[in-house]
């Protein structure tokens, strides 16, 4: 049987976009900083009160007209976030019941910036096995509940005056804040009706000699309560990022695991078509295209507009391609992604 292949994706982006001057209002930043260190101009940032769930729903409904398939097909939900609705339950039993997908099995995956190399293995795995016919994968995030910041009406009204405490509070945070922004993105997996098409082949690794590269202190359980007021006090909420380790990790890391994946299934890295690759920093993607000797036409970026959305930007980022047109059947497609964990992987598809 031929692998998985994406019969259908949507995507949804709230709110209005939020420039990098925006930022700058509420900590010393600066627009020729951020795209000159990032790539990124502008990203979205979930309301208050909006989850993931919610952003997912939208996504979800886009991807499931898109295939032109209701939702009682769907046969198995995969769940990507690393900023849940709650600590516990996740919210891919959320958004089954909100789509209505009665009883429906729902997996949580928990790979951050690399959620998608894993679940497409996962949603793989499940349909080879005979557990599932069409999968809907969802990742979607709202970083917004850690920005280091509480007058978020000055992004929108320079008039809004920030304190000096406040302004050098999000400043220490400074690196981190500006990377991420919120959204989601679908699709719906299906096995490929060719054979020698869909899914050829995943890699995946982990190194959790680096889990503190990216990681958030506050809300775990090895503490009684687990969540405390010195906590807050001590921004503990915000993840704290080592930018220049990750860095380095995803441009040594990356090209050498696409080079093992493209040999193990005797693919050349001229024969592929697109490298969708995960949108951390538009220099990290630079960085790996050069390792690889890539051209740049071939490594599409929509980091610009959305910042990094973690587990939603492969989604995203497919979901824009196959609208405009630009992924085609019959195209190899090569999708990387490294996050915090660290968990890096990375998969070949024949549309
Ligand atoms: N605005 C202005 N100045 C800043 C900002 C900012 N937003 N952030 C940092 N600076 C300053 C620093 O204070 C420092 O100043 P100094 O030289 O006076 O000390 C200077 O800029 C350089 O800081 P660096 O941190 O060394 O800057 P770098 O070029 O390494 O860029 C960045 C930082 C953008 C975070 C980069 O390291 C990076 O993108 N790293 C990888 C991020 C990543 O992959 N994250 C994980 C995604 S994966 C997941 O699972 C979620």
């Amino acid at each position: 049987m031929a692998g998985i292949t994406i019969v259908g994706s949507g995507r949804y982006l709230p709110g209005p976009p939020v420039p990098n001057d925006a930022l700058a209002r509420v900590m010393d930043t600066s627009d020729a900083w951020i795209r000159q260190r990032t790539g990124i101009a502008t990203r979205h940032y979930a309301p208050d009160g909006v989850g993931v769930s919610d952003l997912a729903v939208h996504a979800a409904r886009a991807a499931l007209e898109d295939a032109g398939i209701d939702g009682a097909q769907v046969d198995y939900v995969i769940f990507a976030t690393m900023t849940p609705d709650y600590p516990f339950p996740g919210p891919g039993a959320l958004i089954a019941a909100r789509l209505g997908l009665d009883q429906v099995p729902a997996l949580d995956v928990r790979q951050q910036c690399c959620a998608i190399p894993y679940a497409l293995q996962v949603a793989d795995g499940l349909v080879a096995t005979g557990a599932a016919r069409t999968v809907l994968l969802v990742g979607a995030e709202a970083h917004a509940g850690f920005m280091p910041w509480t007058e978020w009406r000055a992004l929108e009204d320079p008039e809004v005056v920030v304190s000096t405490q406040a302004r050098e509070r999000a400043t220490r945070h400074r690196g981190l804040a500006v990377l991420f922004g919120d959204g989601a993105g679908a699709l719906v997996l299906r096995p490929h009706p060719k054979p020698g098409h869909g899914l050829i082949g995943v890699r995946v690794r982990s190194d959790g000699h680096g889990a503190h590269q990216l990681y958030v202190e506050a809300g775990g359980f090895r503490r009684r309560p687990y969540l405390q007021p010195w906590m807050l006090e001590e921004d503990l909420h915000v993840p704290r990022m080592e930018g220049r380790e990750l860095f380095r990790a995803a441009v040594t890391r990356l090209p050498a695991l696409v080079r093992e994946l493209c040999a193990a299934h005797d693919v050349a890295l001229e024969q592929i078509d697109w490298f969708i690759a995960h949108q951390a920093n538009d220099r990290i993607n630079a960085a790996v295209r050069e390792a690889l000797g890539v051209p740049e036409e071939r490594v599409p970026s929509n980091i610009a507009r959305y910042g990094n959305t973690s587990s939603a930007t492969i989604p995203i980022l497919v979901d824009e391609l196959r609208r405009d047109g630009v992924l085609r059947e019959d195209q190899l497609v090569c999708f990387l992604a490294l996050g915090a964990g660290l968990h890096w992987g990375a998969a070949l598809m024949r549309l």
